[in-house]
């Protein structure tokens, strides 16, 4: 990690930043997850997953405070089963298999319904043979929209993702041993939408709030925007209530697996003029990964014009009476082979949380990391053991970081908070949604040999 790459809060140290440290309707719509073929590169890819035949997984669009039904129908021949990353649901609509429901076989479909707290940007993805669907093209965004529009002309989706193709465009094994015990394995082909460099058009001088999401299995994308005034108005779902510096090509904001962004985008005046959405990949100059291009005669709109986007209704942490948690993420001691069930096992443990790997799938009789108080305040401490970074995600909850051992933290509320290497970091939450809670590294093939565990609400 250079100082100068800028992720909430990186700057602290180094003081630099001035930041103090830091589709388809709602309704019904029945989901089939299926296998598609996509032409990725030159080639079509074959071997895909999606929710049609030869399309990336829609936007899902759902209303702040409204039920949004969705029957996810399983076509492929292994189990899946579909989680809603970021949403405060109920546990039992949670997607994660073995914990709050069982995976759905080959043929069954399960009925998913609920209704989302809080407005924002947020995504879907299986829970089940994670590695080999997700991998495989099966991550879509969703956007819940707040009960009040904030006034923009339009908005645009971005989701970021990596593919591991061969040079005939077939996918390569999508995990690696090497790549599973370090930083993950990284794809080759890096896709906006699916699409390379797409270019989305909209109104000259008109307000367009760009949702970026990284969706992918292990890259954090470092990225930032150019030709615009632009400002960030939400992270991870939430509004951002406090003035956070706009990243630029020095200091790129960090998005890491799972982690969203929301930005309000001032299109320029005159037509073709286009916004970039830039990213860094090691090694090679920076790239447009996506292009808003300006059409028409300029709207002259402003970013001022903007309502601030509605607080979701997450209740604050009372930290005086908050009790502390402690976890420590780090390699495994014994290793050992994971017990598999119906969602595919990588064969190996190289990872733990509390020096314990989770042994796997269709573990029985494992028990909670923590056990938390339905109502009561907690501070969780997030110790990074290694030298990888991990997005450590937890289910249902959204906590607020409060501080780290390296830089100071924003207090921007997350259900995803990137450790950098040997990082300490406390997070603050009010354990108000019941139910066993998945916990776990966003970087798949980090979750999948052992750093996940559940955190229970009673
Ligand atoms: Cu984005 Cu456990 O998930
Ligand atoms: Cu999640
Ligand atoms: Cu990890």
């Amino acid at each position: 990690m250079k100082r100068r790459e800028f992720l909430f809060g990186s700057g602290a140290a180094a003081g630099a930043l001035g930041l103090g440290g830091f589709g388809l309707a709602a309704g019904e719509q029945e989901l089939v997850v299926q296998s598609a073929s996509f032409a990725l590169r030159d080639q079509v890819t074959t071997g895909m997953v999606s929710l049609s035949p030869d399309a990336p997984p829609p936007v899902l669009y759902g209303k702040q405070g409204e039920v949004i039904r969705l029957p996810v129908r399983n076509t492929l021949p292994d189990y899946t089963a579909m989680h809603w990353h970021g949403l405060r649901i109920p546990n039992g609509m949670d997607g994660v298999p073995y914990l709050t429901q069982m995976p759905i076989g080959p043929g069954e479909v399960f009925d998913y319904e609920f209704t989302p707290p809080d407005a924002g940007t947020y995504w879907y993805h299986p829970h089940c043979m994670t590695m080999e669907q997700m991998a495989h093209g099966l991550t879509g965004v969703m956007v819940i929209a707040e009960a009040e529009d904030p006034g923009f002309d339009s908005e645009q989706v971005v989701n970021l993702r990596d593919f591991r193709l061969d040079d005939d465009g077939s996918f390569l094994p999508a995990y690696t041993t090497r790549g599973a015990a370090r930083a993950g394995t990284f794809g080759n082909v890096q896709t906006a939408n699916w699409l390379n460099g797409p270019i989305y058009d909209h109104s000259a001088g008109g307000l367009v709030r760009l949702r970026v999401v990284n969706t992918d299995t292990a890259r954090i994308y470092k990225i930032h925007l150019q030709g615009a005034e632009a400002r960030i108005i939400a992270w991870d779902g939430h509004p951002v209530e406090i003035e956070v510096p706009m990243p630029n090509a020095e200091a790129p904001l960090l998005v890491g697996p799972g982690q969203r962004v929301d930005f309000a985008v001032q299109m320029p005046a005159g037509e073709g003029q286009t916004v970039d959405l830039m990213a860094k990949f090691p090694g090679q100059p920076h790239r447009a990964m996506m292009r808003l291009r300006a059409t028409g005669a300029s709207v002259s709109r402003d970013l001022r014009e903007l309502l601030p986007l509605p607080v979701n209704p997450v209740t604050k942490p009372d930290l005086s009476k908050a009790k502390m948690h402690e976890f420590v993420f780090g390699w495994t001691p014994e290793g050992g082979e994971p017990t598999n069930g119906f969602c595919g096992s990588l064969g190996a443990n190289f990872w733990s949380i509390n020096r314990k790997p989770w042994p796997g799938d269709a573990v029985q009789r494992v028990g909670p990391l923590a056990t938390l108080a339905k109502g009561k305040s907690y501070v969780l401490r997030l110790r990074n053991e290694s030298p990888n970074l991990h997005p450590i995600h937890l289910h249902g909850l959204a906590f607020l970081p409060l501080k780290s051992n390296q830089r100071s933290l924003p207090p921007l509320m997350t259900d995803t908070m990137l450790l950098l290497k040997d990082e300490v970091v406390d997070i603050a939450l009010v354990a108000d949604n019941r139910g066993d809670w998945a916990f776990h590294c966003h970087v798949i093939e980090h979750q999948k040999t052992g750093l996940t565990g559940f955190i229970r609400v009673i």
